[in-house]
């Protein structure tokens, strides 16, 4: 009998580790059963993908869904609403909430949460402690984890190891890759008063290049001298970029789209606390030195770090205005943009937002379009025009740092697991997500 599918996409370019080509593709059972030319009455269900691209499903590993705790901002439902419509089919969430997750019962409670009430597939990171540091192997293999997050710089929430003597430890617990954020505490305090009150274009001026150059280069000899993979979360500055160049051994290396597109002092000036972002947007010298690393393939992955805080909270006068932005819903339309003006090729993309991922995290059956491997697909149209615009976003807190941007290229579809999450703007099916599953964990 002649093979069957439950659907099928047709007509579309599939961009993948081979390149771009047209292929239709076969899903059975929520995984991807065959590529190639497909007859239409082989599949329950035809998606028409004539003149779109179909990527492979795009793994967000850096967002803050806020939830529990944090509900005003955003919650794991409403986040992975703007995730699947910005065409993000996976996401890492981040451990900041209330209470953190440092624990195999917030874990698990977080898990409990986002199991069919999230679009998206996901996974959580625990947060490393001097408290939970003899508990690190477990947490880092339960269901639903990431692995290990350590804040080295106070950012929003309580998550602070800032002594060396704590970080060796807990880089000396891990087993998987774990990501961190590398602001030096000490320094940041001791420039505490270089902040101007009222004015976010002092923030890369109190947060600088040096602050992040001393955490990396602290954590990067710790992961030599314990032989441990860790993840710099996104990295700002041309003075890291050169520094992890020479270190990629130990070290894989995050960058946003902000970072790559916002300038200071432009971003303060236009949008002022609206901008404001830790680790900061910073002037030119450095938004070129990170697309340098994209080119020389030093930068592993692209995440959104979107981190929402409601309008009210970001109103408050600089420095009391919260730091962060939202970025997953917009991550796929500024990177298509960026392709469009040739900054990056198509198939780059897909190595920082699918292939990268895969590879670092060591997720199973993601990341690449093949088969055997999930039905987790993002379709999109690479020559549609459209203004970003404050009243599509979906997070809670319903604003983005690019509204009024017109941007070309734009995600039109997502599938999960062969479910049509989001087509054309709207968000279809039931929310089907489940956790991410890891050859180092679950
Ligand atoms: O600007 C930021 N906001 N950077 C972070 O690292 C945390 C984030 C948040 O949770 O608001």
């Amino acid at each position: 009998m002649a093979e069957t599918y439950d659907v099928l996409l047709r007509g579309g370019t599939v961009v993948n580790h081979d390149g771009a080509g047209g292929r239709d593709i076969g899903i059975r059972d929520g995984r991807i059963a065959a590529l190639g030319a497909i007859r239409p009455e082989a599949a329950g269900e035809v998606v028409d993908c004539t003149g779109l691209h179909i990527l492979p499903g795009v793994i967000d590993s850096q967002v803050h869904f806020r939830e529990p705790g944090l509900e005003q901002k955003e919650d794991l439902e409403t986040g992975s609403r703007a995730a699947v419509l910005g065409g993000v089919t996976a996401v890492f969430e981040m451990p900041n909430t209330r209470p953190l997750t440092t624990s195999a019962e917030a874990l698990a409670d977080k898990v409990r949460r986002a199991r069919h009430r999230m679009f998206c597939d996901f996974a959580f990171y625990i947060g490393a402690t001097g408290e939970n540091v003899d508990d690190i192997p477990d947490l880092e293999r339960l269901e639903g984890s990431a692995g290990i997050k350590v804040f080295m710089g106070a950012s929003t929430g309580d998550l602070l190891v800032e002594d060396e003597p704590t970080l060796d430890r807990i880089i000396a617990a891990i087993r998987r890759r774990a990501a961190f954020h590398a602001e030096d505490e000490a320094r940041l305090r001791e420039r505490a008063g270089l902040r101007r009150p009222g004015d976010a274009a002092s923030h890369p001026v109190w947060r600088d290049e040096i602050a992040a150059l001393i955490a990396t280069q602290r954590l990067v000899r710790l992961a030599e001298k314990h032989g441990r993979r860790i993840h710099v979360l996104h990295v700002s500055t041309a003075e890291e970029m050169a520094f992890l160049a020479e270190h990629k051994e130990w070290a894989s290396v995050e960058v946003t789209p902000h970072h790559l597109t916002l300038v200071s002092p432009d971003c303060y000036q236009r949008l002022g606390t609206y901008a404001q972002m830790n680790p900061p947007v910073r002037d030119e010298r450095h938004r070129q030195a990170i697309w340098a690393a994209i080119s020389a393939g030093v930068v592993d992955v692209l995440g959104s770090d979107h981190a929402p805080h409601t309008r009210d909270e970001k109103d408050h006068p600089y420095p009391q205005s919260h730091s962060g932005m939202t970025g997953v819903q917009t991550l796929v339309p500024i990177m298509l943009d960026h392709v469009n003006a040739g900054r990056l090729s198509l198939e780059r993309l897909v190595d920082l937002t699918s292939h990268g991922p895969q590879r670092l995290f060591g997720i199973r059956n993601k990341g690449r379009i093949a088969v055997g491997y999930d039905g987790d697909l993002t379709v999109v149209d690479l020559k549609r025009r459209q203004t970003i615009d404050d009243s599509m976003i979906a997070s809670r807190c319903g604003w983005t740092p690019y509204h009024g941007v017109s941007v070309t290229g734009w995600p039109v579809g997502a599938l999960v697991r062969g479910l049509r999450v989001m087509w054309e703007g709207e968000v279809s099916g039931a929310a089907g997500g489940e956790p991410v599953r890891f050859y180092e964990g679950v």
